[in-house]
């Protein structure tokens, strides 16, 4: 109970959470329902079976599989705008106080969803977050890497008056990694940082993936942080790097779990991580799906590590540090 109250009460902020990975079973019938939404007959029929299917994936593209059906209830800008509402809210009731969130605008565009619908129903959650429960929040626009690179660029074209006006702030890329490495998304990050060279850079890298992921999306993407990262624990040159340039990874214990990447939390290498000073964050990825939101994360950290009230005031205050904020915020949140 008393760590508990102590990680509730810990200055959190989150870098790893898709906002279509909010979406519970619960709205996610609520959703059809309201839209009309005929799901495939393979999908779970009801909130319990859904329970059921989520209990363990295979992996990642098994879960894959079943998100980007899952999206596909999502029709309106109010359908948007609940979704990443409901989220702010139970992040708040976790203790958070800035939320750096992902979305796939090309999963819903190639559904028929105008980009527009996408981004303007999940800023009106934003601006009622920051409103209405004090939580700041940034928006990062995914690329999905099992489409092709033409594809992310028209996405970026369609997303240029977002990155203008400010309402985006960051480009990501996500979904099925091994197949689909870093070099293939080249001119997508150039395009980004040669237009907009203020927005953020991160990729998702080393989930799955060998550590030669994360130093290419360093190198060849221009990234400042990576998502995951689980798999640096392999390659000591690497980790002296991501310490000496203090690339921040946004690690999602209970994620990693459910997809198999480890077997336990405690496999995850965060003692190591500690040691070589390389800074990372803990986050809640996709939490409808991975049995969690972000405190969870945190107590499942705790539960195996048991750290001191020392080192988790490190692991805060790195986790602030790495966050797209001006120093101000950084300042209040310190
Ligand atoms: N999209 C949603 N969650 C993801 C994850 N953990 N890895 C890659 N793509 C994702
Ligand atoms: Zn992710």
């Amino acid at each position: 109970q008393h760590k508990h109250d102590f990680l509730h009460e810990l200055p959190k902020c989150e870098h790893h959470v898709h906002l279509e990975g909010t979406l519970s079973p619960d709205l996610l019938f609520k959703l059809a329902k309201r839209n009309n939404i005929t799901l495939p007959n393979h999908f779970p029929s009801s909130i319990e079976l859904c329970n059921d299917r989520y209990e363990q994936f295979a992996d990642l593209q098994d879960f894959l599989d079943h998100y980007y059906i899952g999206m596909s209830v999502l029709i309106q800008e109010k359908d948007f705008e609940d979704l990443a509402y409901e989220y702010f809210i139970k992040a708040k009731n976790d203790g958070l106080h800035h939320s750096e969130t992902f979305f796939d605008p090309q999963g819903h565009v190639e559904r028929g969803i105008p980009i527009e619908t996408v981004v303007n129903g999940f800023n009106k959650a934003c601006i009622k977050a920051q409103k209405e429960l004090g939580v700041s929040t940034k928006l990062i626009m995914c690329l999905l890497r099992h489409l092709p690179s033409a594809n992310g660029l028209a996405t970026i074209e369609s997303a240029k008056p977002f990155y203008e006006n400010g309402i985006i702030h960051g480009l990501g890329l996500d979904s099925s990694e091994k197949p689909f490495p870093p070099k293939l998304f080249i001119d997508c990050y150039s395009e980004v940082k040669k237009n907009f060279p203020e927005v953020g850079l991160t990729a998702h890298a080393g989930e799955e993936a060998d550590p030669i992921f994360i130093s290419d999306s360093l190198d060849l993407l221009n990234v400042t942080r990576i998502d995951h990262g689980v798999q640096s624990y392999r390659d000591d040159e690497l980790l002296k790097r991501l310490a000496k340039e203090q690339i921040m990874l946004s690690l999602c214990p209970l994620s990693n779990v459910k997809l198999q990447v480890v077997n336990d939390v405690s496999e995850l290498p965060i003692r190591k991580w500690m040691e070589f000073g390389v800074p990372f964050s803990i986050n809640s990825d996709d939490p409808a799906y991975f049995g969690g939101y972000i405190l969870d994360n945190y107590l499942a950290v705790e539960s195996r590590f048991n750290f001191s009230g020392e080192e988790w005031v490190k692991i805060a205050k790195n986790s602030v540090n790495g966050s797209w904020i001006d120093a101000a915020r950084k300042k209040e949140l310190i």
